[in-house]
């Protein structure tokens, strides 16, 4: 098995990356009161002295006062934060890396366990986390305006900064995705329908405002999943058919890369075709993806919250698919948050070297 194709370059616009490796973004909840620390710009600066690709940030929020439920992840406003991400963007370019961040409203949440509250109740298309579970409001006309316009002032930041791309999170069953999916959109409005074509508008208006914000040049990435936190096996786009109503009206907003977030990459995602969800989202609109879940690793994510560790794992059924020309961009997760060194042991065989994934990982910035 050969490596090589996963260490390309790669050039969207504004993102010129040296290898199509890229560090999937993942909360770490180490920025007191929303700001990045001195810390976190040598977290993601070692990433990228250790020559990953594209470095995607943790989720980092917009400025709506109940964008999040944790007071220790990083805002992306505000003069602090800012300057804070100044820093990261700084250390990682210092570094020789490349790095966008990930935009982030979570929605409706349940209660942080610390027991903090952000000033005004969680909001979203209705009130609902999750079919039975209400813990929010539904947002008015007026607060969709805001909050559309708060994403293309995050992004228009994250280009004033210098970052190199910007992502969207519009997966994991946060705001964006809670349009998406009827378990939680119940509007009658505009926003709201029986299909999941018409659940997409607030999403597409957000990427149109991202767009308008930071001109044609910047590379737009947006993050989806068909899985909802509270239901693994969940598909948004049931057909292909349905797939493509979904993703052209996204492109026609201004998508440049899909993120395509699995559990675990190697799972189809319709019947009679082994292509999974980047291989499909490519295929469908012609863009560029990334694909993600448990590569080089035995066990997927979610288990690893509770408990579960994982092994490191062979890289040739990706390889297989990334040779084929399914997707892109790789992204990988618990393997680069657990060792900074990661990408530089896959390159150099040095598979003896690599390191398994158990919950520690994540009690420090390694
Ligand atoms: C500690 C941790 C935090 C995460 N936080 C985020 C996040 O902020 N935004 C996001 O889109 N995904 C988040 N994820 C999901 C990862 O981006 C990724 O999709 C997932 O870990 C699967 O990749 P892996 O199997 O290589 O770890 C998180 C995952 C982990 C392990």
């Amino acid at each position: 098995m050969s490596t090589a194709n996963l260490f390309r370059p790669f050039s969207l616009k504004s993102l010129n990356i040296k290898n199509r490796i890229v560090m999937a973004p993942m909360t770490r909840s180490f920025s007191p009161a929303g700001v990045p620390t001195a810390d976190v710009a040598a977290y993601y600066s070692r990433r990228a002295a250790g020559e990953v690709g594209l470095i995607l940030s943790e989720g980092t929020v917009i400025d709506r006062v109940s964008s999040s439920n944790d007071p220790n992840v990083p805002h992306f406003y505000g003069t602090k934060a800012l300057a804070g991400w100044k820093e990261v963007i700084h250390s990682v370019h210092h570094a020789g890396g490349s790095m966008g961040p990930q935009i982030w409203h979570m929605g409706i949440m349940d209660n942080h366990h610390s027991g903090w509250l952000p000033p005004a109740p969680f909001e979203g298309p209705s009130d609902l986390n999750r079919p039975g579970f209400s813990n929010g409001v539904a947002m008015t006309q007026d607060d969709i305006d805001a909050a559309v316009k708060a994403y293309g002032k995050a992004a228009a930041e994250a280009k004033r900064l210098g970052f190199d791309c910007v992502e969207v999170h519009g997966a994991h069953g946060y705001l964006i995705d809670q349009f998406f999916w009827e378990g939680t959109n119940n509007r009658s409005d505009n926003y709201g329908g029986q299909t999941l074509a018409e659940r997409t508008r607030f999403g597409v208006e957000v990427i149109k405002e991202v767009r308008r914000q930071v001109g044609e040049d910047f590379t737009i990435i947006l993050r989806l999943s068909q899985w909802k936190p509270a239901d693994y096996t969940f598909k948004l786009a049931k057909t292909p058919k349905e797939m493509e109503s979904w993703l052209e009206p996204l492109v026609e907003a201004g998508v440049d890369i899909f993120h395509c977030s699995q559990r675990r990459f190697w799972e189809p995602e319709f019947e009679g075709s082994d292509l999974n969800f980047a291989g499909w989202a490519k295929k469908i609109t012609g863009k560029a993806t990334i694909t993600v879940g448990s590569v080089g690793l035995s066990g997927e994510f979610l288990a690893a919250f509770k408990g579960e560790s994982s092994e490191p794992s062979s890289l040739e059924e990706l390889m297989r698919r990334m040779d084929r020309g399914d997707f892109d961009l790789v992204a990988v997760g618990r393997p680069l948050l657990a060792d900074p060194n990661w990408v530089q042991k896959i390159r150099d065989e040095r598979l003896s070297e690599l390191k398994g994934f158990s919950r520690e990982a994540l009690m420090q910035l390694l």
